[in-house]
């Protein structure tokens, strides 16, 4: 035996080892005694073996290993024997290990939660501890893939022609939506570089540069509102290419993921339909559709009688619709899943007049919370319009568009919950094209950009004049079972294409010329046509390993406000450090 600390790892030992003489060092998942034996398992990041010991044969190990306590950093010398009683879940579970010599290499306070897969600690405690955390099996089979997740990106991208090229994390402010971090500057008083959102102007450049391909596996920064799929830092697989077609990102970027999914889970995603925002919308009233599910909205063609329907008074067939889905075997819920259907079409964010419902029972009568506007003809008609059947419940209601069918798409994501609806597939993903160039921000009454200012319009360009909100954009997302996974476009190329965009966000010339002079100068020295696509790699892997947040596939991220627990982040400074940096802070506001 030569390594001072281990033979084998802990995941490593099977029958066809019995009776070798091994070295194995870990940590001490579990002491159990059962009459005369002590059991200890032992666990390192390749898995878990049986150590034992018989207070018969060996009294001294016995006390030894039953003196052993929780999360004890141990070595254990002895030989491998065949279990008695074997444990079919373990990959080990043949074997056990007869000590003969044990060191405790580091002995452990106790954890202040279980190290196993089903711990009892509260998240709160297990950031504070993360790296108790990540001791646990579930978390580390999360970072094993994760890994084989990077290289075989990587190794795709690579083999595929792309040059893994870093770009600065000291930067000026892009605007991506959200606010920045931003960072002072000691040399420069009073000045700020901001992290970036992600590196989207570098990327072109790298293009008018002539790299041609281009990608990075990068961390991006955003000061943004927290939820299960975001963190203030994340990872993007962050990728441009020049002379470049939408159809050949669809093409390079489905293969990427469908090799990640075939390599890493052995599975077959199928051909990535291309689905248009607008039919996105009416179809599922979300720009990312969770596909595992049919159940589809359908628009209902308005009875005569539309305007005695309180939703549909002002009824205009350019402006509003009658949108209904179809629940199947829905007759079943109670009126008070009814109602809470219904409720969140009335509610915020949607705030519309709410939702009625017809259920044809399975003795073929018809019911419904409407029959004053709709009697049993109308019922009737629209039930059939809609595809129902008996046993089903019509859900439907009517309103402006898009609003509509954005309620009636939430409403569509709650039934598949209430009704507890198996997916058709564990993956659903598609490729949704053809999004809005802008949209119209009714708070500040101003246009903005959908995605990004450096879109391609749909036909290459726009006039002023064109009724902007009609317009579209070369851009598209990459949605998997209902996230947002990836975002893309081609990009403006010329100058003077820019500006307009810029001009119609409301920028004055002096504005743009300050913040992307770079931009602008860059697109006049012979910026190629170019476009890209950026991966959110922290929800692609939790999507694979199917962990509701990206927490979990992220090994020290921050809690709900922003915080790292661990390390007490983020923290005051000095009066030194911000003397030095010239910042000086604001008093407090007394507490009301
Ligand atoms: P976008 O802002 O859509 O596009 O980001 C691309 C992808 O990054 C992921 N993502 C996040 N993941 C975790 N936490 C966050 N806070 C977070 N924000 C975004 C999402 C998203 O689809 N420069 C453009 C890309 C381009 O046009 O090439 C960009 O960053 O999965």
């Amino acid at each position: 035996m030569s390594h001072i600390y281990r033979t084998h790892t802990c995941g490593e030992l099977r029958l066809s080892d019995v009776g070798t003489t091994v070295r194995l060092s870990g940590w001490v998942q579990r002491v159990r005694r059962l009459g005369g034996m002590v059991f200890v398992t032992l666990r390192d990041r390749y898995g878990i073996t049986q150590l034992t010991a018989r207070a018969d044969r060996d009294p001294d190990m016995f006390n030894q290993l039953n003196a052993l306590k929780r999360e004890f950093v141990i070595r254990a010398e002895g030989v491998v024997i065949e279990r008695e009683s074997k444990n079919p879940e373990l990959p080990t579970g043949d074997i056990e290990v007869m000590v003969e010599r044990l060191d405790v290499l580091n002995p452990s306070k106790l954890p202040p939660f279980l190290i196993e897969d089903q711990t009892d600690g509260g998240e709160a405690q297990r950031l504070r501890y993360r790296y108790l955390d990540l001791r646990r099996p579930v978390l580390q089979r999360h970072f094993i893939f994760r890994h084989r997740a990077l290289q075989t990106a990587r190794r795709y991208l690579s083999d595929a022609g792309f040059l893994e090229i870093e770009t600065p994390f000291l930067v000026r402010s892009t605007p991506e939506g959200a606010r920045d971090f931003v960072v002072p500057s000691r040399l420069q008083k009073g000045k700020f570089y901001a992290l970036p959102q992600s590196p989207q102007l570098f990327k072109q450049l790298l293009m008018v540069a002539g790299y041609d391909k281009y990608f990075q596996i990068v961390k991006c920064f955003r000061d943004e509102d927290f939820r299960a799929d975001r963190q203030p830092e994340f990872t993007q697989i962050d990728c441009e290419l020049s002379f470049v077609t939408p159809e050949d990102i669809y093409h390079i970027f489905s293969g990427m993921v469908k090799t990640l999914f075939s390599e890493l889970l052995d599975y077959d995603l199928g051909e990535i339909p291309l689905i248009p925002y607008d039919e996105a919308i009416r179809r599922y009233g979300i720009d990312k559709p969770d596909l595992r599910f049919g159940l589809e909205l359908q628009t209902l063609p308005p009875p005569e009688n539309v305007r005695s329907f309180p939703p549909l008074s002002d009824f205009s067939p350019e402006r509003e619709a009658l949108v209904g889905i179809v629940l199947p075997d829905g007759a079943r819920l109670s009126r008070k899943q009814i109602d809470g259907l219904g409720a969140i079409v009335k509610e915020a964010p949607h705030g519309l007049w709410g939702a009625a419902w017809i259920k044809w029972e399975q003795d073929g009568t018809l019911r419904s919370s409407v029959k004053k506007f709709f009697d049993a003809s109308a019922q009737q008609a629209l039930m059939e319009a809609a595809g129902g059947k008996p046993g089903d419940l019509l859900v439907f209601s009517g309103g402006p568009t898009p609003r509509i069918y954005e309620a009636m798409g939430a409403v569509r994501l709650a039934a598949i919950s209430l009704l507890e609806l198996k997916p058709e597939k564990d993956f659903a993903a598609a490729w949704v094209v053809d999004f809005p160039l802008f949209e119209w921000d009714e708070e500040n009454e101003r246009y903005v950009y959908s995605h990004h200012p450096f879109v391609m319009p749909a036909k290459g360009d726009f006039s002023p004049d064109d009724d902007l909100l009609a317009l579209k954009g070369q851009c598209y997302d990459f949605v998997l079972n209902g996230h947002e996974l990836a975002s893309g476009s081609i990009r403006i190329h010329q100058r003077l294409l820019q500006e307009k965009v810029f001009e119609v966000l409301g920028m004055s010339r002096s504005e743009y010329e300050e913040k992307f002079r770079f931009l602008l100068e860059a697109l006049e020295y012979g910026a190629p046509p170019h476009g890209g696509i950026a991966f959110g790699f922290d929800r692609l892997v939790a999507l694979m390993v199917d962990t509701p947040s990206i927490r979990n596939v992220i090994a020290f991220p921050k809690n709900n406000a922003g915080q790292d627990l661990m390390l007490e982040a983020p923290a005051a400074i000095a009066p030194e450090q911000l003397d030095e940096l010239g910042l000086c802070l604001k008093e407090e506001e007394p507490q009301p």
